[in-house]
């Protein structure tokens, strides 16, 4: 018996905007954003859609994909930093009333970036010891909604998106999700957090006021160069196998620099390692899901291939995964 990724989907925002629009309105430059992070552009969601509409959009693509009906689903797990509503109801089960998945179970993951590769886990885990079959795995977020639009450090980095996964419990015992590392360091946690913005006139006091992001841009880089490193050299111990069974690297895409940084320790090639970043920019929980979504429409993952995912993120968190497709 093993869990696989029966098929994957993603949600791409409408909006695209790239650093030349950006640089037009803040001060920034295409040059700046390119040398320090990768990115070149980012995708926003219209004023009206939820993370909600974008996590079941994906959704219905992937049990479309997998030829499944939602019916046939048991659990619904969405990874996000931005439900619809703070605090309850779960977006999960939003998502599970929009999608029509009736019978499932739902709750959301709050991992930060590292979301995905939690909810997996936790999926993949919950499928080898119950009786359910299927789940859908889901990162989502929309973060031009929390993004600090007076900071530059942090708003050029930022895109909305999702992607989703029907994760099914199969007979066979040779493919499909075969380990996880996930960790945690709390004692970062003001390190990436939403903060409510400060409220200067009388008149501002009175209005509800949407939390934003604030970054240790710095103590994050570090953390992640150090956590993506420590996840792959437990994954490895962990599983016995070397980097060079590897077919993929599929990494949180957060910044081009913190990923050649990791793969230098390791002396991984470029071309082992996908990178989106530059189209995508940072989309947190949904990063991951839709770097694989492309992977898979380019025909990039083949039968049998050795994939390993590793991200980071708010908490602070991070995990890894290796998935034999
Ligand atoms: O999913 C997890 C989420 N977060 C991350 O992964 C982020 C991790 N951290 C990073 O990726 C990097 O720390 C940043 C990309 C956020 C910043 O890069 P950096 O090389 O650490 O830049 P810095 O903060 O040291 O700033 C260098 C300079 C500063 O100017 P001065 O003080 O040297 O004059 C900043 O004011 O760059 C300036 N700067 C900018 N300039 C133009 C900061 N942001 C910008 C900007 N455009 N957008």
């Amino acid at each position: 018996m093993s869990v696989v990724i029966r098929s994957i989907a993603s949600y791409i925002a409408p909006i695209r905007v790239t650093n030349e629009e950006l640089a037009a309105k803040m001060d920034t430059t295409d040059e700046w954003i390119r040398s320090h992070t990768g990115i070149g552009a980012r995708h926003f969601a219209p004023d009206g859609i939820q993370t909600s509409d974008m996590a079941a959009s994906a959704a219905k693509s992937a049990l479309e994909n997998a030829k499944i009906s939602p019916h046939d689903i048991d659990y619904v797990i969405v990874a996000t930093a931005t439900p619809d509503y703070f605090g309850f109801p779960a977006t999960a089960c939003i998502v599970q009333d929009k999608i029509g998945a009736y019978g499932a179970a739902a709750f959301d993951v709050v991992a930060g970036c590292s979301g995905f590769i939690y909810a997996l886990d936790i999926a993949s885990s919950m499928l080898e010891s119950s009786h359910g079959r299927n789940a859908l795995v889901i990162g989502a977020d929309s973060l031009s909604r929390i993004t600090n639009w007076e900071d530059r450090s942090t708003a050029v980095l930022f895109g909305d998106g999702a992607g989703a996964a029907v994760v099914s419990r199969i007979d066979e015992g040779a493919r499909g999700c075969l380990s996880f590392i996930l960790g945690a360091d709390g004692s970062g946690a003001k390190d990436l957090y939403l903060v409510q913005p400060e409220r200067s006139s009388a008149y501002e006091r009175q209005a509800p006021m949407v939390p934003v992001i604030s970054m240790n841009g710095k103590k994050v880089y570090d953390f992640a160069v150090k956590s993506i490193i420590v996840a792959i050299e437990r994954l490895l111990h962990k599983t016995m196998y070397r980097l060079e069974d590897f077919s993929w690297i599929v990494p949180h895409q957060a910044n081009a620099r913190i990923v050649q940084a990791a793969a230098k320790r390791f002396s991984i090639p470029r071309e082992k390692i996908y990178m989106n970043i530059e189209e995508f920019a940072n989309t947190s929980a949904a990063s991951i899901p839709i770097a694989l979504a492309e992977m898979s429409e380019k025909g990039l993952l083949k039968a049998n291939d050795l994939v390993m995912l590793v991200g980071f993120g708010a908490g602070l968190t991070y995990g890894a995964a290796v998935i034999r497709w």
